[in-house]
């Protein structure tokens, strides 16, 4: 009995503290106080919104911040560029610099490395980072991910984004918008939809089949808001069904918030509304950017005379528009500053930390692709090498700088030659040659790299000197690629062929004339095409890396990081072995684009054309072999609705530590619409050290065996027998085994 009065008094005492503790409830407004569930506090500021204050929050107020309510004291939004890093601030209403001193950052590697590392953790690991950095800087939305679908080589931004894979990609921009949110920051989730080229960019009208656009363009964008929870998307500038994505009734109100359920922001791309009626009715919720007729950018009334600022106002004063639609704007809005600027448990954040140094590094070597090691000629051995020759302009020009708005101001940017002089030491001698001329401007919106990258030797000199430093060397690696100039991977621009550009060609075969020991390094965001690739021993893929991409593809090179990238798009040989190509369905001149090669985008392609890549999607070596068991399905036939599981066995046979991507492809045996022949539905990193074996198990849900059937818009998963295809690449199936679903 005592016991039990004890514990009754315990209790109470307890009840009493915690109740005397409790956080008194501000006597303001609802809206003000973060106690109160979200909803709540957004009706109550809505409430006590004048409709000019409504309208105002609506639209952009410099050029990249937009309104809040300074009689409520609801702060306005501050957004910032971009997907890799944390962009250096611009003046009130300008692209140009504001010269501040303290907005350095750190830039993590491109997208499409990241994609390359086909590890969920460390998406999570960098938008943990960059979400630190832009909360640190004071910014509530981060432009980025972007999340658009490798379609042609040529797409100046590809390097933005996150491959051709809809799965691949649907799985690696989960992490990266949780981690960024968690800081209190929103992501911008871009470019929403069918951006997936650079060329006549605000004028083209995508014209997609609904299987392409469901099963291949918007299943990123899905995942992102459904299992992400992304709080804010960027319309992209292209037209869709004869609208402009930023105010599409078909994007917007009927697939983004009417399927999807996305109760967050659509952010216009700057520049990207055209229409006051539009945009009101057909889904945009806040616009930047606009340049419109008659106005003069930068004049002191501009933002007054946006789509939605004054001519709105006018049609909602003399009721030509609709209170509900401008209540379920200004709602959106709302939650976003509340989810954001006004959310009181945001972490502190941090900026240009050792650990975000650590992170972009880390992330850069896991995403580095080996593409080719024929006679093991990486890693290279530094207690053999005495002389180094490295060779090419990417060996030494900042790759942070340029490429269109995801250009960044850095603390400081590890060039690859950098890392390699750091790693060797005195270990061997390093020689650098140039090589080739490429780009020697370094500059963008006036953010300098301040390399002095002029030349003047010509063509045949440069490589006679490069030949002459690589000829008696224990190792040769050549450091090319592209480098976000206009046109060679870049905003705003296309490239105009597969090919290298400048001499590198030349440059690679003359050293591989005179060394075998050449390994060429592809610093890019992009596939390019390799007519040297039977003369070259090692090829590496290094992306653009970011703040430490010297350290990272040192780190490779010398085997310090055993490489573990897969390719997240396919390298075909000729740019005519690419679908979109394949059909004459990309010309830079039209204003319709039709997408011709439907869902055969990629590897899709590929294997419905037996088309042999140069390397195929998925592809990526390691300094370690892998042996994969027999694939085994415990269950190869299930009623429908049932999971399936497959499981196999991956051993390290080699002897040295590693990590493999074990990739799961599924193939509809027979379908009453055509399907791929394969198609990617789940991958695995996993790591082995020497001899050790894992068991691999995937689980096929229903869902994953669907395809998208545009008559009766809807998905189907039609019974019948599947393939299950498990292997190291899309085109290295290891094993493959049967099943039904009856
Ligand atoms: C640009 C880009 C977009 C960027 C925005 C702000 O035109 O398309 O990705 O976030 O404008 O710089």
């Amino acid at each position: 009995m005592k016991l039990i009065i004890r514990l009754m008094t315990a209790a109470l005492g307890m009840a009493l503290t915690v109740s005397c503790c409790q956080a008194p409830k501000s006597e303001g407004p609802v809206y003000l106080d973060d106690s109160q569930p979200m909803e709540a506090r957004v009706e109550d500021a809505l409430s006590r919104m004048t409709l000019e204050e409504k309208v105002k929050i609506l639209h952009a107020q410099s050029k990249f911040s937009s309104a809040g309510v300074p009689r409520l004291g609801i702060p306005e939004l501050w957004t910032t560029d971009g997907p890799h890093g944390i962009r250096p601030e611009v003046l009130w209403d300008e692209w140009d610099q504001a010269k501040w001193t303290n907005d350095s950052c750190v830039a993590f590697p491109a997208l499409t490395c990241l994609a390359a590392t086909w590890n969920e953790d460390m998406s999570a690991l960098y938008g943990k980072s960059i979400g630190e950095e832009a909360r640190y800087r004071e910014k509530d939305v981060l432009l980025g991910p972007g999340v658009n679908i490798y379609r042609t080589p040529l797409n100046g931004r590809n390097f933005e984004y996150m491959g051709e894979d809809p799965y691949l990609a649907s799985k690696m921009v989960v992490p990266y918008v949780q981690e960024v949110q968690k800081n209190g920051v929103a992501v911008c989730v871009k470019h929403y939809a069918l951006n997936n080229q650079e060329a006549r960019r605000h004028e083209y009208d995508a014209i997609v089949d609904d299987r392409a656009l469901y099963e291949i363009y918007l299943p990123a964008f899905k995942a992102a808001v459904q299992e992400g929870g992304a709080w804010s998307i960027m319309g992209a500038y292209n037209f869709y069904k004869g609208q402009h994505a930023c105010h599409n009734q078909y994007l917007l109100n009927d697939i983004l918030k009417g399927e999807w359920g996305f109760d967050g922001v659509v952010i216009s791309d700057w520049g990207g509304t055209h229409d006051t009626d539009q945009a009101i009715t057909n889904g945009l919720d806040l616009e930047f950017g606009t340049w419109t007729n008659g106005l003069n950018s930068s004049s002191s009334n501009s933002y007054d005379t946006y789509y939605l600022a004054d001519p709105y106002l006018e049609r909602l004063r003399i009721g030509a528009a609709s209170e509900d639609i401008l209540n379920d704007k200004v709602r959106r809005v709302l939650r976003l500053i509340f989810r954001t600027a006004m959310n009181n448990d945001k972490p502190a954040g941090s900026m240009c930390s050792p650990e975000h140094d650590e992170a972009a590094r880390q992330i850069a070597g896991e995403g580095i692709v080996l593409l080719k090691n024929d006679n093991d000629v990486l890693p290279i051995d530094l207690a053999s090498a005495k002389k180094i020759a490295v060779i090419g302009e990417n060996a030494i020009k900042m790759m942070t700088v340029g490429g269109g708005s995801s250009s960044l101001k850095v603390k400081h940017e590890c060039t690859p030659l950098e890392g390699i002089k750091a790693a060797v030491g005195d270990n061997a001698e390093i020689v650098y040659e140039r090589g080739y001329v490429g780009d020697v401007t370094g500059d963008y919106n006036g953010v300098v790299t301040g390399q002095d990258l002029s030349e003047s030797r010509s063509e045949a000199k440069l490589i006679e000197d490069a030949v002459a430093a690589a000829k008696d060397a224990d190792a040769v690696i050549f450091i090319g690629g592209l480098n976000k100039a206009s046109h060679q991977d870049c905003e705003d621009s296309d490239r105009y062929h597969l090919e290298l550009p400048y001499a590198q060609d030349k440059v690679i075969a003359a050293l591989a004339e005179v060394n075998p020991n050449l390994t060429v390094v592809i610093v890019s965001g992009n596939a390019v095409a390799m007519p040297w690739v039977d003369k070259v021993n090692g090829v590496v893929e290094a992306w653009f890396g970011g703040s430490q991409a010297g350290n990272a593809l040192a780190d490779v090179l010398f085997g310090k990081v055993n490489p573990s990238g897969k390719l997240p798009f396919t390298f075909p040989v000729k740019l005519e072995d690419n679908g979109a190509h394949a059909l004459n369905a990309y010309d830079p001149e039209d204003l319709t684009v039709e997408y011709k090669e439907g869902i055969f985008v990629g590897y899709r392609w590929a294997d419905k054309q037996k088309v042999k890549p140069l390397f195929a999607f998925g592809h990526g070596l390691s300094y370690t072999d892998f042996s994969y068991g027999d694939a085994v399905c415990r269950k190869p036939s299930v009623k429908a609705g049932s999971d399936v599981t497959v499981s196999i066995d991956v051993t390290n046979t080699g002897d040295v530590a590693g990590k493999e991507v074990v990739q799961l492809y599924i193939g509809d045996n027979e379908s009453a619409l055509v399907r791929p022949v394969k198609e990617l539905k789940g991958f695995r990193k996993i790591a082995l050290n020497p001899g050790e074996t894992k068991t691999v198990t995937f689980t096929i849900e229903p869902d994953m065996l669907k395809y998208f059937d545009d008559a009766k818009h809807g998905w189907v998963l039609e019974n019948g027998k599947f393939t299950a295809y498990i292997g190291a690449a899309s085109d290295d199936i290891r094993s493959q085994v049967e099943f039904e679903v009856k």
